[in-house]
């Protein structure tokens, strides 16, 4: 065997590997963002001829894989075999004339299919399949759950209809990757890559794209010219402070998407927040976006993530339902504010399953012994470090359901000493809290952080409160009699905000249950968890 082929072999040895054993966190970011540098979008008419628009595109190379979703139009993502396609097409391409418009010369990879004679070049054509963007709303969610045979098949159709779709996770990372080549007009080894709930496991449909500016390759780059004798003054100013370059960078580059960006409305400069970012519509892939600066820390947050959703399926189903509960009551929301973020209350569900008997998660000091040596990240004076191979992470022995790990929830959760005790993920025990603040959640990796500062005293009792009335409701229902009656059972009842038939339901509950004494006992369990509501929460 000569070395090419040798090495040849070693290569499909570890495409084989790679295949048959989960990827890793880097490994999935690096193929998707690899396979988005190859991608185009494009804007089509509202009758389409499908053949004819890839027998078009083909002449500019292999498409390797394409679909269609409506975003104010019909579009396209088209996704080449080859990257020089792109060239290809580009150069064959008109652009609007001058006389219309004025041009900014600029190659995008935003491109409109148009035909001159509509009627006939559309003519044979079947509708094309729109892939959907959104997920179903939670109206019509409920009567979908109501047909399932047991709670934890709600929670595994409500993920089903809510996750990501392979569709919609190529489109975010073309969303980056379009901005990216906007970001290379002023740094041109940057790269812009997703995290936080696009890239973790946890998203949903509709969620926003976080996405940071990255200067790896720049500082890579750096670390190499230290070995000679020279010392690049790189593309950047020396500058004071750190947050003061993002916030210059961020800058420029938020003027830059706001006067060129094809398709980006809406910019939002918010450079003064602690984490300082720019906002804006994509209009094109129909996003909201908001870029920072390379935040390695919060990257690391996703990777832990990502490693605990692949770990058990039951990991994704709960935080899933979980979320969607919490958007119902009215208990997390999607602007900033005293509430519960979806980021803690899925901390909260991690540190739920690390409480488990046995364990359905390690700790994150697991996860650390699991680390080799290509593991170890220490960043600002924090150990990052944590095993990143999935296979090295043993199996859980547990094997309950996740009709129990919801009730389980609710009420362990319902019951919690927020007053005294903070939960501590790198260790999975509640420890007690460093400071007074009402809920308190260790950030993972910046230890002397909490997670949840932002939460008050009364979400924290509205949490407690909704948390304690749903266990009530899951440990009291009777299935057959609501299915009979057609009354939402099970997760669908949960999906329900509470207040509105909240009076008449508690009315129906006591009726179905007739002996006087249990119902005297109800009476005083809800008096008391009343009581030690106000105990729990520290008041
Ligand atoms: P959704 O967008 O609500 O679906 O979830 P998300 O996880 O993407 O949350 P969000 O967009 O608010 O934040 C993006 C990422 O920033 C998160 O995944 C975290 O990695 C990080 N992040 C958000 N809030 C906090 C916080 O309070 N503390 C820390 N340390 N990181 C945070
Ligand atoms: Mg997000």
């Amino acid at each position: 065997m000569t070395s090419s082929q040798a090495a040849g072999a070693e290569e499909a040895r570890e495409d084989a590997e790679v295949s048959t054993r989960k990827k890793t966190f880097t490994e999935v970011q690096t193929e998707r963002s690899e396979q988005a540098e190859r991608t185009v979008l494009i804007k089509c008419p509202q009758k389409l001829n499908e053949k004819k628009l890839l027998q078009y595109l083909s002449s500019h190379g292999n498409i390797k894989s394409h679909f269609f979703f409506e975003n104010r139009g019909i579009h396209a993502l088209i996704e080449f075999s080859e990257k020089n396609s792109i060239d290809s097409l580009q150069d064959a391409v008109g652009v609007p004339s001058a006389a219309e418009h004025h041009v900014v010369p600029f190659k995008s990879r935003l491109f409109t299919f148009t035909l001159k004679n509509p009627v006939s070049q559309a003519a044979g054509g079947t509708p094309v399949h729109l892939s959907p963007q959104f997920h179903i709303p939670v109206k019509d969610l409920i009567p979908k759950l109501c047909h399932a045979d047991s709670i934890s098949s709600q929670m595994y159709m409500l993920l089903n209809e809510y996750q990501l779709t392979e569709e919609n996770i190529k489109l975010r990372y073309l969303a980056c990757s379009l901005v990216r080549d906007f970001a290379r007009a002023y740094f041109p080894d940057s790269t812009v890559k997703p995290f936080g709930s696009s890239v973790n496991t946890f998203g949903k449909l509709g969620c926003d794209v976080d996405m940071f500016l990255d200067f790896c390759d720049t500082q890579k780059h750096a670390t190499k010219m230290k070995k000679g004798p020279f010392e690049m003054e790189y593309q950047m100013k020396r500058l004071p402070s750190e947050r003061l370059a993002t916030q210059k960078i961020l800058s420029v580059i938020g003027d830059c998407l706001d006067n060129f960006g094809p398709g980006c409305i809406g910019i939002q400069k918010i450079l003064n927040a602690r984490c300082p970012l720019v906002k804006f519509s994509h209009q094109a892939t129909g996003f909201q976006c908001d870029l920072s600066v390379s935040n390695s820390i919060a990257i690391k947050s996703s990777e832990l993530l990502y490693i605990y959703g692949c770990l058990d399926p039951r990991v994704r189903a709960l935080v899933f339902s979980v979320r969607c509960w919490a958007r119902v009551h009215g208990l997390t929301n999607s602007v900033p504010g005293t509430w519960i973020t979806n980021f803690s209350l899925t901390m909260m569900v991690m540190f739920f399953l690390q409480r488990r008997s046995p364990p359905i998660i390690p700790t994150l000091d697991q996860l650390k012994e699991l680390a080799d040596e290509k593991d170890k990240h220490v960043i600002g004076g924090y150990d990052c470090s944590f095993v990143t191979d999935l296979s090295k992470i043993k199996p859980t022995k547990n094997t309950e359901t996740l009709d129990v790990l919801l009730g389980d929830f609710f009420e362990y959760f319902g019951n919690f000493d927020f007053r005294r005790n903070s939960l501590n993920l790198r260790k999975g025990k509640e420890v007690n809290k460093p400071e007074s603040s009402p809920l308190y959640i260790w950030n993972p990796f910046e230890q002397d952080l909490n997670i949840s500062k932002n939460v008050n005293q009364p979400q924290l009792e509205k949490f407690v409160a909704v948390a304690r009335e749903s266990a009530w409701i899951l440990q009291n229902e009777d299935k057959t009699q609501q299915t009979i009656k057609k009354e939402p059972w099970g997760l669908a009842a949960l999906l329900i905000p509470f207040g509105k038939s909240n009076a008449s339901k508690t009315k129906n509950r006591m009726k179905g249950i007739g002996s006087e004494t249990i119902r005297s006992l109800l009476d005083s369990l809800k008096l008391n968890s009343a009581n030690s509501l106000q105990k729990a929460v520290g008041k």
